[in-house]
């Protein structure tokens, strides 16, 4: 018999899979480090199991504890995963931006859920930072994961993500191309890969409203550069301690409009159903079409499944109302 002896033994270990008709323009074979495949539906179950195993091992996380999180929705849902396996409470808290299915969703897997509004200061005592930091001072026997600057994100990254994309292309990998948000993925993967080649160039996809692009170019912080946005799971207002700009050869800025339509059109021409950050993503690697020689092997990550976005990207009302389709 070949069984896993839990839902979390299956993390990991994702397909690649070819993109065919919506990268025919670009002179390169392009592949997809496909991560709805884990349990949860997302890349982030990785990151979640590793960050409460480095909890438990050095005594923050102790049994029977409540986990607290500020969290898009993906890093809930592996928490919550491992949090029903090993025994633990889950509250998380959401910023009202987010789809509501994504509340649905963890609700669904035993969690509560507090949203919060989006559009305040970070150091806004509403802000979905600081009542994720308040919760976790205020409950007793918790432990705030804090995804942004908890080092054991990346690490986990470096340890699998990492890893499989070199075995996977036989190391034959010359650019990874992954949208960025705690940067856990960009920077794990990253660091592994430029380990065993450093001629890897690590591209990063951001969002317009996002501070990540120009900091990145001019070490400036610019609070002009931070505004409203639609795309999900990218772009930043802060800089958190998981991005590694050190490792990090550029960044590239995809509209709203543009993450939205590739979405759907990931969805209808490759077959492949998947979130927002995808197709911020694979339209970032077109935007990259001068970087890429015909011998190149441009990997780009997808993080999540497009069953989160029903309500938004695959649906044509919504994608009128925001002016993204006739
Ligand atoms: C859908 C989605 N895409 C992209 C990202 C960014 O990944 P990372 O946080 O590893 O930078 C996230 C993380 O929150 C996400 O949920």
């Amino acid at each position: 018999m070949n069984y896993a002896e839990n839902i979390l033994e299956t993390i990991g270990n994702t397909p690649m899979v070819k993109l065919n008709k919506l990268t025919a323009e670009l002179p390169c074979l392009v592949l997809a480090k496909y991560e709805t495949f884990n349990p949860g539906n997302s890349v982030k179950d990785r990151m979640a199991l590793q960050m409460i195993e480095d909890a438990e091992a050095d005594g923050r996380l102790k049994p029977g504890g409540t986990i607290i999180e500020g969290t898009s929705g993906n890093t809930g849902m592996g928490l919550a995963l491992a949090a029903i396996i090993k025994g633990y409470k889950c509250i998380f808290v959401m910023a009202d931006k987010q789809s509501k299915e994504k509340v649905d969703i963890l609700k669904a897997v035993g969690a509560e859920v507090v949203v919060c509004p989006t559009n305040v200061e970070p150091t806004d005592p509403r802000s979905y930072y600081s009542v994720s930091k308040r919760l976790g001072e205020e409950t007793p026997n918790s432990w705030y994961v804090n995804q942004y600057d908890n080092p054991s994100n990346a690490k986990a990254h470096y340890k699998s993500t990492g890893p499989e994309i070199w075995e996977q292309t036989d190391g034959k990998v010359t650019h990874f191309v992954v949208g960025v948000g705690t940067g856990g993925t960009i920077s794990g993967v990253g660091k592994y890969l430029k380990e065993q080649n450093p001629n890897v160039k690590i591209w990063g996809i951001d969002t317009y409203g996002s501070v990540f692009k120009k900091y990145h170019e001019t070490g400036i912080f610019d609070e002009k550069e931070i505004y409203p946005y639609v795309t999900e799971g990218i772009g930043e207002d802060i800089l958190p301690l998981n991005v590694d700009f050190s490792i990090i050869d550029g960044f590239t800025k995809v509209t709203d409009k543009d993450a939205a339509v590739y979405t759907q059109r990931l969805s209808k021409e490759e077959g492949m159903f998947l979130g927002n950050s995808a197709g911020a993503a694979i339209k970032g690697v077109l935007q990259l079409k001068e970087h890429f020689k015909a011998e190149d092997v441009v990997v780009v990550l997808f993080h999540d499944h497009g069953s989160r976005y029903v309500g938004k990207m695959y649906n044509d009302e919504w994608m009128k109302k925001m002016g993204y389709i006739d």
